[in-house]
């Protein structure tokens, strides 16, 4: 689209959630809703330490990543069976359709369920079946990407990804996860190398508690072609340039940022900083059922508090199908849609 038609202001929450959009980073397991939660605790019988769901949901104040993954992990101890893994991924696809998500692409960690003793089969076709139902039930273009848990070591990322290279065609690449200061992207290198060898897409988590310099290093060393959250981008002006030029994208998820306290406040949040830089960032929901909503509502929720525009709002949509793993007439067809969508508000 050449030129934007203009939108009114009081429009513009209307768009955003009518506006066709990806989304590229959300953790299949951060869509277990507590109500979720404790019907699959019960289905399975397994014990979980909170006595109902609100109590559960008030546990849900978190300090930093490390004190949110430490209730994200135990809230995932209720997945067993592999019709648990669909019913995960069918509740978060019918919201991603809710929300008018073409394409989505969802990062899962199977290392969370195999330490378990649930088998890789059970996770990765239990997802497979939902995103395969999706397209075909909800129109929702849906794929999965394995994530490695960075706390672990390489050697156990290396083991995870041999099970899983029977199941080669139901995934798309790899990205990196988990507890990120003190795990550089380079701990990860050869596991990397291998996966790229492979024709694995691959991204990995990079700047949202750590340093400017995990960005550089999962650019450089792992040779990233996405960069999950690194808003810590913009404490160094060299990687600011180097992330316009290049055009890597960032999938951005402000409502995270603001549970994790990453940023005190989403008036605060530096997305239209990284844009006006000309940076390729996406808004996406990370961990929608423990951070206060799912993508649409991220969009909301910041629009509302930093005055982004209907500009802004078509560059975020726009990148987010830019940035995904889809063929080029596929993107050419979502992009196509955003503009008609674009075009019927003005
Ligand atoms: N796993 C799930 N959500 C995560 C996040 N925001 N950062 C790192 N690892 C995660
Ligand atoms: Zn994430």
């Amino acid at each position: 689209m050449n030129t934007l038609p203009t939108i009114p202001a009081d429009r513009l929450p209307a768009l955003l959630r009518a506006m066709p959009k990806a989304e590229l980073h959300m953790h299949i397991e951060g869509s277990l809703e507590p109500e979720l939660i404790f019907a699959l605790a019960r289905r399975n019988g397994v014990a979980i330490p909170y006595a109902s769901v609100d109590e559960l949901r008030r546990a849900y104040a978190f300090t930093n990543l490390q004190s949110f993954l430490d209730i994200y992990y135990a809230g995932a101890s209720v997945l067993l069976k592999e019709q648990d893994f669909y019913d995960m991924a069918w509740a978060y696809l019918l919201r991603a359709q809710a929300d008018n998500v073409l394409h989505t692409e969802m990062f899962f960690d199977p290392q969370t369920h195999t330490a378990r003793g649930v088998a890789m089969d059970t996770v990765v076709n239990g997802l497979h079946r939902a995103c395969v139902d999706a397209r075909e039930k909800l129109g929702v273009s849906a794929s999965l990407i394995l994530c490695f848990l960075r706390h672990l070591s390489e050697e156990d990322a290396f083991a995870t990804l041999e099970q899983a290279l029977p199941l080669r065609d139901k995934f798309i690449g790899v990205g990196l996860d988990s507890s990120e200061v003190g795990h550089p992207p380079e701990k990860f290198a050869r596991v990397f190398a291998r996966c790229r060898a492979l024709g694995l897409h691959l991204v990995a988590h990079a700047g949202e508690e750590g340093p400017p310099e995990y960005v550089w290093t999962a650019l450089d060393v792992l040779k990233v072609e996405r960069v999950d959250h690194g808003v810590q981008s913009s404490k160094d002006p060299a990687l600011m340039r180097r992330l316009a030029q290049d055009r890597i994208p960032l999938t951005v998820c402000p409502l995270s940022n603001l549970k994790l306290c990453v940023f005190p406040s989403l008036a605060q949040h530096n997305l239209g900083a990284l844009l006006d830089a000309g940076l390729m960032a996406t808004v996406n929901s990370d961990d929608p059922a423990y951070f206060g909503g799912y993508v649409n509502e991220n969009f909301t929720q910041t629009f509302a508090a930093t005055g982004l525009t209907a500009r802004h709002a078509y560059m975020l949509a726009r990148n987010s199908f830019e940035a995904s793993f889809v063929d080029a007439g596929t993107r050419r067809g979502f992009v196509d849609r955003l503009d008609a969508c674009l075009a019927s508000f003005a």
